[in-house]
């Protein structure tokens, strides 16, 4: 029960931050800027995946927020689209050590991944990267691995038993585990093809 407040407490510290963090950066959104609309859209899908281990955590702790970030996660995903008015759009989140498959980076992402990461090696203050891509754009986020994170990305060794357990039975090949707090976990890709005539 003790584990399930520190968790808790902690999940809810981090959201504070990156609430607070949104606030800084936030910059008006018209919707014929495709680049505020890929922010938006990885805006609305944090906020969306957010929401939902919070409501998790109120159920019942960590265990029950692995069950709902199995379960929901990718349903959360492709639904921004819809929810930004774009069906076109392609949201996604990505990982070089990703848990889920269906999360696998295509050659791009991953040339934009190691990127990240060699810049977070040099001490860099990482920054979404907006590029051009055959008439509409690419947006990418990096996500910063945090403390409260390693209840689910962390050592195994260190993790709780019954955590682990769920994440072997629903991740059979999980290569989402041994981060450390301020590594580069993954970012969130969005792909705007050029808007139609
Ligand atoms: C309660 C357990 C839990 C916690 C805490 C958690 N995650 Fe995850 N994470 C998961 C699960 C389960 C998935 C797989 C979701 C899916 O099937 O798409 C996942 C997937 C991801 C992915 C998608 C790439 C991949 O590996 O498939 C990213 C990025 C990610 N998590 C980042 C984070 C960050 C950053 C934090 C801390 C702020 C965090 N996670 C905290 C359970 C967790």
């Amino acid at each position: 029960m003790r584990a399930h407040t520190q968790f808790a407490a902690l999940l809810l510290a981090a959201l504070l931050l990156l609430a607070a963090g949104r606030l800084a950066t936030a910059e008006p959104i018209t919707g014929t800027n495709d680049a505020a609309l890929a922010k938006r859209a990885a805006d609305e899908l944090m906020a969306a995946l957010k929401n939902e281990l919070q409501a998790a955590i109120q159920k019942g702790g960590p265990v029950a927020a692995v069950d709902i970030c199995s379960t929901r996660a990718q349903a959360l995903t492709a639904e921004i689209p819809a929810r930004i008015g774009r069906p076109d759009v392609t949201v996604k989140r990505t990982s070089l050590k990703f848990r889920n498959p269906a999360n696998r980076p295509t050659p791009e992402e991953k040339l934009l991944l190691q990127r990240f990461a060699a810049q977070l090696q040099e001490g860099k203050t990482l920054q979404p990267v907006t590029q051009a891509n055959g008439g509409g754009l690419s947006y990418y986020r990096p996500i910063i691995t945090e403390k409260l994170c390693l209840t689910c990305h962390g050592d195994p060794t260190q993790m709780d038993s019954a955590v682990r357990a769920l994440l072997r039975q629903r991740y059979p090949r999980d290569r989402a585990v041994g981060f450390a707090a301020g590594d580069l976990r993954g970012m969130v890709s969005i792909t705007l093809p050029a808007a139609p005539q």
